[in-house]
Formats: structure tokens, sequence, C-alpha cells
């Protein structure tokens, strides 16, 4: 529809929540719930969409992408006054205005097809989202006439004996024809509560003998309502569940998907395989042929093609292909491993990059370091990279051996293709080709090149 304006109520104040952060940015899966919202909206819709916020919701326009317009709800005076605050940048500028509420993170774009759909075809004043198949407390309940039109939605704290008997609900989500909505909006007097509700216009408007028509959503779940730490936790596990199914039938094998957690942003690639108890979070994307855990947490990382990661926590790592790691090993922010590298188990890198085929196989500390290509890094060597006040930085050659329980006192470097003794402690410079040991480590002979060895 072109002439086609969205709006996301998103200004409440979420008490039942119980929280200082505002209801609508509380994360469904690693993204804030008027994100999801937003992107629902943008699958059907580029054109227009305000977003109601509260004053205090810096953080909201983040969420909400550079397109949306943000309008501010001084008071949380219920869901109409919310909606009258787009009045101003919609009023004539638009035929049809799509409300959404900012708390229902599972709405589907299908729905909002089909609510398009259906409002273009009849024409009606008003087309809105219902649903059966969700708990009804706390919700807005249809009501409809003899014949099955709908005449009114009662909020469940007015709804009596028999409101509260019906199954279907509001979702919050509707169509009007501006022409009618933003006069009618205006005349609406308060609820006992004192805020003015906008479902109160479901009445008005059949009540005037004007169109009113209802969709019905189609997932289980899909219209839930988060209002309250429980049904955030509903929904959680319902996004989740929707996350794993798309993954299973986009080609990634899901061993244990009760036990699997993959946030919205993340992407996998096809015949990955993931085992139990492992988290991919944040802007993590996963290459093809992987198999990630059992026992993985992998939070804002970049892994190439055939990485195998065991029971291991990457976070802000980047992994080009072919990479293993664990188990029990930790990958930290500003991590660059190059493919085919081997980072066995206790092993911890830190903003470092390592090259091309090295090896690392036990207990080792990488930070702030450059290895070159194939280095060997001996078990519990590591790179004493803070003297108290400064974090240096260690520089290792390409094929260098750095032998068990070196110390590495950085700033230093350590040419390529030399060699570190046992315990040697490296508070110089080693060139090219050598070998040092000892305590402080001193070279003891240029080494030989290989040609000459037997
Ligand atoms: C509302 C509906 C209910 C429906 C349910 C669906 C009303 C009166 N009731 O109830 O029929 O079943 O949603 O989830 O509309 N908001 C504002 N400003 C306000 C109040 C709310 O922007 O002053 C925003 C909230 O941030 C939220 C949305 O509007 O995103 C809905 O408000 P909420 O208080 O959650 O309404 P419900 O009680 O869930
Ligand atoms: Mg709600």
């Amino acid at each position: 529809m072109d002439d086609l304006a969205a709006v996301i109520l998103a200004a409440g104040r979420g008490t039942r929540m119980r929280s200082s952060l505002p209801k609508v940015l509380h994360t469904v899966c690693g993204k804030p719930m008027v994100s999801h919202v937003v992107d629902a909206v943008r699958a059907v819709h580029s054109g227009r969409l305000v977003v109601v916020a509260s004053p205090e919701s810096d953080a909201l326009r983040q969420c909400a992408g550079d397109s949306a317009e943000f309008v501010v709800q001084a008071q949380p005076r219920g869901t109409a006054d919310a909606l009258l605050q787009a009045e101003n940048l919609l009023r004539d500028r638009a035929a049809q205005v799509m409300v959404l509420c900012g708390d229902t993170p599972l709405i589907l774009s299908s729905s909002l097809s089909r609510l398009l759909e259906r409002h273009q075809a009849t024409g009606a004043t008003v087309t809105l989202l219902t649903s059966d198949s969700v708990p009804p407390e706390g919700l807005g309940r249809i009501v409809r006439d003899g014949s099955g039109r709908v005449v009114d939605v009662v909020e469940d704290a007015d709804a009596g004996e028999r409101e509260s008997a019906i199954a279907e609900v509001n979702a919050g989500v509707y169509l009007f024809r501006a022409e009618w909505l933003w006069p009618a909006l205006r005349e609406l007097s308060p609820s006992a509560t004192g805020e003015y509700y906008l479902t109160n216009l479901i009445k008005m408007a059949s009540g005037a003998g004007l169109g009113v028509e209802s969709v019905g959503s189609e997932g289980a779940l899909e219209i839930l309502g988060v209002n309250t730490r429980v049904q955030l936790a509903q929904a959680e596990q319902a996004m989740r569940q929707r996350i794993l199914t798309n993954w299973m039938l986009a080609g990634v094998t899901i061993v244990d998907p009760a036990t699997t957690y993959i946030e919205a942003e993340v992407t996998v690639g096809q015949d990955t395989t993931v085992y139990p108890n492992t988290t991919l979070a944040g802007r993590t994307r996963v290459g093809e042929r992987c198999a990630l855990g059992p026992g993985s947490m992998i939070y804002d990382s970049v892994i190439g093609d055939g990485c195998k990661i065991i029971a291991s926590m990457l976070e802000g790592a980047h992994l080009d292909a072919s990479v293993e790691v664990g188990p029990f090993s930790h990958l930290r922010p500003g991590t660059v491993i190059e493919e085919e590298v081997h980072i066995g188990n206790y092993a911890e890198v830190k903003n470092s990059r390592v090259g091309r085929g090295t090896k690392m196989g036990h207990f080792s500390y990488v930070g702030d370091a450059d290895v070159g290509h194939d280095v060997n890094i001996g078990a519990g060597a590591i790179t004493c990279n803070f003297d108290g006040v400064n974090k240096n930085r260690t520089v290792i050659g390409d094929n260098a051996f750095i032998g068990s329980d070196t110390m590495l006192v950085a700033p230093v470097r350590v040419g390529a293709r030399s060699s570190t003794g046992a315990g040697s402690v490296v508070t110089r410079d080693v060139p090219p080709d050598s070998l040092v040991v000892g305590a402080p480590a001193r070279a003891v002979r240029k080494k030989r090149a290989p040609e000459q060895t037997e």
C-alpha cells in the first residue's frame, strides 16, 4: 500500500516488568522486543514508520533503525493517547495507518500481509488481528455479535464472567482508515483507570455501522504480548524454537534443540552441526561444515568454514577456515586466527593475530601478540603482556619454536625460525635463527641451517 504509514506504540511504563529498563528494550533471543516488531513491519512496508517513545528512551532510537521517525508521549496515558502523538506527523499524509505494539516480538510479517490484504479487499474502517491460541489472561477479549461480526474489545480488567470465558483475544495490531481514525481518537473517554484505550475504537466504529474486519493470526503464541517477565520467558522460548526450526530447515544439524541457543541475528552455514549445550549469540556468523560444541559459547564472532570448536568460549574473535579450538579454551576480543591453526585445551588468546598452521596445544596465554605462521607454542608458554602499567606487544616470527613454559616478557620479539628453551624467560629480542635458554634467556648459538642437519 503506497498510502500506508505504520506506528509502533512503545512508550508504556511496563510497570509489570518491574524493571528500570523500558519494557520494549528487554531482549528476546538477544534482540530488543521492539526491534523484532520493526523487522516484521519492514518486511511488508518500506514507507513511513513512527515509533512512539517515552521521554527517556534514547536507546530506543538505536533499536528502531535510521528510517524510523520518533514522537514522544510525555505521560503514559494509554494506547489511544500514544497513537494520538503520531497525528501531527501523519494526518493528511497517510490514508491508512497500521498500529502495532512494541511488546509483541513474535509477530509474523505474513500476518501483517494478510491483515493488509483483508483491509484493502474489504475497504473496512478497522481491521484487527486476533488469536485464539494464546493464554487469554491479561489480553483484550474479542466480542462478536450473533452474525460473527466484531463489535467490541473488552480489556481483561473490565471483563465480566462471560467475556473472561472468550478465548479469542486482541493482538494489538490494527489497520485504520486514517480519515476516520484521527478525529475518533479525540472522541474517546478515559477508562476507569484514567487511561485512554485504543481498543475502545472498535466499539465506536461498530456502533456507527462502519466496517470492522478481523484476521486470525497464524502461529501459536504469535501475538503473545509481553507484560511480565514470565511472558518474556515464554516469548524467548517460542522465538528460540522458531529460530532453531529455521536453521534446521536451512540445512544445519542441531543435535539437541532443547539445549541449543541461537540468537536472532546469528547466521549459520549449511552442514554445520551444533552439539548440545551450545550458545551462538550476538552478531556471530558461522561458516559451512563446522562442528560447534558440545558446550561452546560463541559471542559476536566470525567463524570460517570447517572449524571445530569444542567446549570453548569465543568473544569477538575472527577465525579463518579449518581452525580447531578446545576443549576448554577462551578466545577474547580482537583475536584473529588464520587457517588451520590448532588451539587445544586451556589456552587463552586476546587481541592477537595467530598465523596459519600455528599450534598452541596446552595451557598457553597469548595476549597483545602477532604470531607468525607454523609457530609451535609449547605447553605453558605465555606472553607477559602487562608490566603493571602498560600492555605491551609480543611478536613471534614464522616457524618459531617456543619451548614449554617460556615467559615472553613484552615488549619483545622472537625472530623467525628461532627457538626458546623450556622454562626460558625472554626479556630481550631474539634474532632470527637463534636458540635462547635460561632465565633471563641468553643466546646459546645460531641455529644450524636445515641443510646442515643430519
Ligand atoms: C493491549 C490492548 C489489549 C491487547 C494487548 C495485546 C489496549 C487498551 N489493550 O493491552 O487489548 O490484547 O495489548 O498485547 O490497548 N503504550 C504506550 N503508551 C501508553 C501505554 C502503552 O506507548 O500510555 C505501549 C506499550 O509500550 C506497549 C503497547 O502500547 O508496547 C501496549 O501497551 P500495554 O500496556 O502492554 O497494553 P496491554 O495491557 O498489553
Ligand atoms: Mg502488552
